[in-house]
């Protein structure tokens, strides 16, 4: 796994000169469009990049992205693997260890996610601040490779405070509303029960998706700094009078895609 990322890493740098990417981005579902305002772009198919899975979900493009944002050198996944396609949560492995392996340093997850306080509306943006997985596995189990990181990496402080401080400011200067909260990830596919959304309010969280945690996970094994946030596209299952739908997800989250796109940008200009 960890042989695949050098791998990967060494494919890309030859073919991107003398760019060096320091921030990595994941562009959760719907969200994928920010890579197009990427300048200098050079893009790979997952399937040319060893150990990368080739998402199957739509709204999940499969392209790892080189760039400038501004003046800064990033390198977006558009799009990932969720655990609900059925592989193993070692997936992740290869994807999150090629952006350390680039050398980047910072780790910008997004996703779209269920909001379970009832006054979030569909469209608006959540700043994670901590995480409760609930996925019911881990990427770091089997073999550990000590030259990633430690056997039993500590998840206190995963989410940055200096980069979250830094995502509250951009927000507040561009007038985007950007609330804060737990994430809860889940395997999914099935959306939740309105009785698992009831119960997940009262573990304390503020939000319930399938994704971003096992990439959370990995990217502060190997030492990355982790921002994350959510586009919440509904009221979590029984808290509004809707059926949820992967399509009703898209719609919300191409609606907020604009504002994830400010807020990044002001973000990426600001980073040290
Ligand atoms: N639950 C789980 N994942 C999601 C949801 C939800 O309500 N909305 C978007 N992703």
């Amino acid at each position: 796994m960890s042989d695949e990322a050098r791998r990967a890493a060494a494919i890309i740098r030859e073919r991107i000169g003398s760019q060096r990417p320091r921030v990595g981005i994941v562009l959760g579902s719907g969200l994928g469009t920010f890579a197009d305002r990427i300048e200098d772009a050079i893009a790979f198919d997952y399937a040319e990049l060893p150990g990368f899975l080739v998402p199957t979900v739509a709204g999940h493009a499969g392209r790892l992205v080189v760039g400038r944002v501004g003046a800064t050198e990033l390198a977006c996944l558009q799009g990932r693997v969720h655990l609900y396609e059925g592989h193993s949560a070692r997936a992740v492995l290869p994807l999150v260890r090629t952006l350390q392996c680039l050398g980047c340093e910072t780790f910008v997850a997004t996703n779209a996610a269920g909001a379970l306080d009832t006054d979030a509306i569909p469209g608006s943006l959540m700043l994670i601040v901590d995480h409760i997985n609930m996925q019911g596995t881990n990427p770091l189990i089997g073999a550990n490779d000590e030259s990633f990181g430690p056997r039993f990496p500590a998840m206190t402080g995963a989410y940055d405070s200096g980069l979250a401080d830094l995502l509250r400011t951009c927000a507040r200067e561009l007038g985007i509303g950007l609330r804060e909260g737990v994430y809860m990830a889940l395997s999914g596919p099935c959306f939740e029960t309105p009785a698992e959304i009831r119960a997940f309010a009262r573990l304390g969280a503020n939000a319930v998706g399938m994704s971003t945690v096992p990439e959370v996970i990995v990217a502060r094994h190997c030492g990355m700094r982790v921002a994350a946030v959510s586009v919440l596209t509904n009221l979590g299952a029984g808290l509004a009078d809707e059926e949820l739908s992967h399509a009703q997800t898209l719609h919300f989250s191409s609606l907020a895609a604009g504002d994830l796109q400010r807020l990044l940008e002001a973000f990426l200009a600001r980073l040290d």
